[in-house]
């Protein structure tokens, strides 16, 4: 077939070559220029395991393009993706203006009857909206949703693998291409959900809630922990061994951030309003996810005794580990509070020092050797559980530090390990660790 994806970001770059990669002919357009000849260079704006061996391959073999327009040819396309973003507006619901802007373009170019696939996360309805547009159209276009659910980190593997594929779509024409297109997807089973296209946009919306809702209500009881002694190990061990329930998606943090549970959620709540159906859970999932940067931003306070003029050394700037996205990361929120309070804070991340930069300036140091993060720190905190932060060398970090003070806001640490070279180690709903009761070294030191 051949496609038109809009939007060069996570989503419509991960779906574009994709779908390149599958034997269609793609064409990506985005209103950025200098995405786009970045892109023509060979240049991936972002950081996606695995994308850039797939979008060189896919070009090489003539069958990905990039531009800003679209180009000669490209009018005449079997299906058009809308993979643009929808930002918070400043009540929390969804901004579609680009969707919007899309839709008509979209209009008055295509020169045959074709699908449009709204890829964004959209509010319910939107569908409808974009299908007003559709129809000033000179040839039948016809609106469809087909929310993405890519995990940033691991998107082009969700691509090939999905969980299910959504689709909201209300005539068999419709029905029939999406099925085509997404067969390849489906050898060793049926993934795809047929639907109705306001079912699929809420599904969307419902999916990334009920996510958060679970890391939400772990970050409380994680809380719950600190205050009454007991264990969040345990707690998720416990809990997540019902089969109702399971132990995915049950740990407790910083607080979830990235480009997209803090606006859906909002999204899903500012829906609900307009509809005069308060989402009660939606507007806790986001309040109590607040209150947690905000709880991890006291314990390394508290731990030590005060902030001001301490210098704070963070691990992890990205909102997840195998991305380079900062959007609403935890670490921003925290660099904020701590530079607020007078402290001095360093950074370090693996792949997404330059766009913390973005939003934070020069406030913060950023070096890009983790360890030099912390000379003469006296704070080191874990935000984000990168592979290479999982078993570093304590005695290394003691010997930089200035204080003792290791938090480790993702529990990926052995509290043992952290006390047995004389530093503090504080988990989060974990108790303080009995440094009396120590283990002994499972290897000699040198
Ligand atoms: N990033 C994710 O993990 C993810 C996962 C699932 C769904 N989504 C949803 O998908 C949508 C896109 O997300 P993203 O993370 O890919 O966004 P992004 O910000 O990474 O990329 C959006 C791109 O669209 C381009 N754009 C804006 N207006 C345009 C126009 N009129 N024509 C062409 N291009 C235009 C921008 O320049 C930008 O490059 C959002 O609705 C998001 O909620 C994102």
């Amino acid at each position: 077939m051949r496609l038109v994806a809009f939007g060069a970001g996570y989503v419509g770059l991960v779906t574009g070559t994709g779908l390149s990669e599958l034997g269609h002919d793609v064409l990506i357009v985005d209103i950025d220029p200098q995405r786009i000849a970045r892109l023509n260079e060979g240049v991936i704006p972002i950081y996606e395991p695995g994308l850039t061996d797939l979008v060189r391959r896919n070009e090489l073999a003539g069958r990905l393009k990039f531009s800003t327009i679209v180009e000669p040819g490209y009018e005449e396309a079997d299906i058009f993706f809308i993979c643009v973003g929808t930002p918070p507006d400043e009540h929390g619901a969804a901004d579609v203006s680009a969707v919007m802007a899309v839709a008509d373009s979209i209009a008055t170019l295509a020169r045959r009857d074709a699908l449009v696939a709204v890829k964004s996360t959209v509010p319910v309805g939107t569908g409808d909206l974009v299908q007003d547009r559709l129809n000033k159209s000179a040839v039948h276009l016809e609106a469809v949703s087909n929310p993405e659910f890519l995990k940033e980190g691991d998107a082009v593997n969700d691509f090939f693998r999905p969980d299910r594929i959504i689709l909201g779509a209300d005539s068999e024409r419709a029905r029939e291409l999406l099925r085509e297109l997404y067969a390849p997807l489906q050898l060793s089973g049926e993934r795809l959900v047929m639907t109705d296209r306001r079912s699929s946009e809420l599904i969307k919306y419902a999916s990334n809630t009920m996510l958060a809702m679970r890391v939400s209500f772990m970050n409380e009881l994680s809380r719950l922990c600190h205050a009454t002694g007991a264990n969040i190990h345990s707690v998720r061990l416990g809990v997540g061994s019902d089969a109702r329930i399971g132990k995915r998606f049950l740990y407790a943090g910083p607080g979830y951030g990235g480009s997209c549970f803090p606006k859906d959620v909002q999204a899903l709540a500012a829906l609900g309003k307009s509809h005069g159906i308060p989402m009660r859970m939606a507007e806790a999932t986001h309040l109590a996810n607040k209150e947690q940067t905000a709880f991890v931003v006291d314990l390394v306070e508290r731990a030590l005794g005060g902030a001001e003029g301490k210098t704070v050394a963070l691990w992890g700037l990205a909102f997840k580990p195998e991305t380079d996205d900062v959007r609403e990361a935890p670490a921003i929120a925290l660099a904020e509070a701590l530079l607020a309070k007078g402290a001095h804070v360093v950074g370090h991340d693996p792949e997404a020092a330059v766009n913390f930069a973005k939003v934070v300036g020069d406030r913060v140091k950023l070096v890009s050797r983790d360890y030099d993060a912390v000379d003469g720190a006296d704070a080191l905190v874990l935000l984000t559980e990168w592979r290479s932060y999982r078993a570093p060398n304590f005695r290394e970090i003691k010997r930089r530090m200035r204080g003792d003070l290791l938090v480790d806001a993702r529990n990926v640490w052995r509290a043992s390990e952290v006390l047995r070279e004389g530093l503090r180690y504080q988990g989060i709903g974990v108790p303080q660790p009995d440094p009396s009761r120590l283990s002994t070294p499972r290897l000699p030191h040198s």
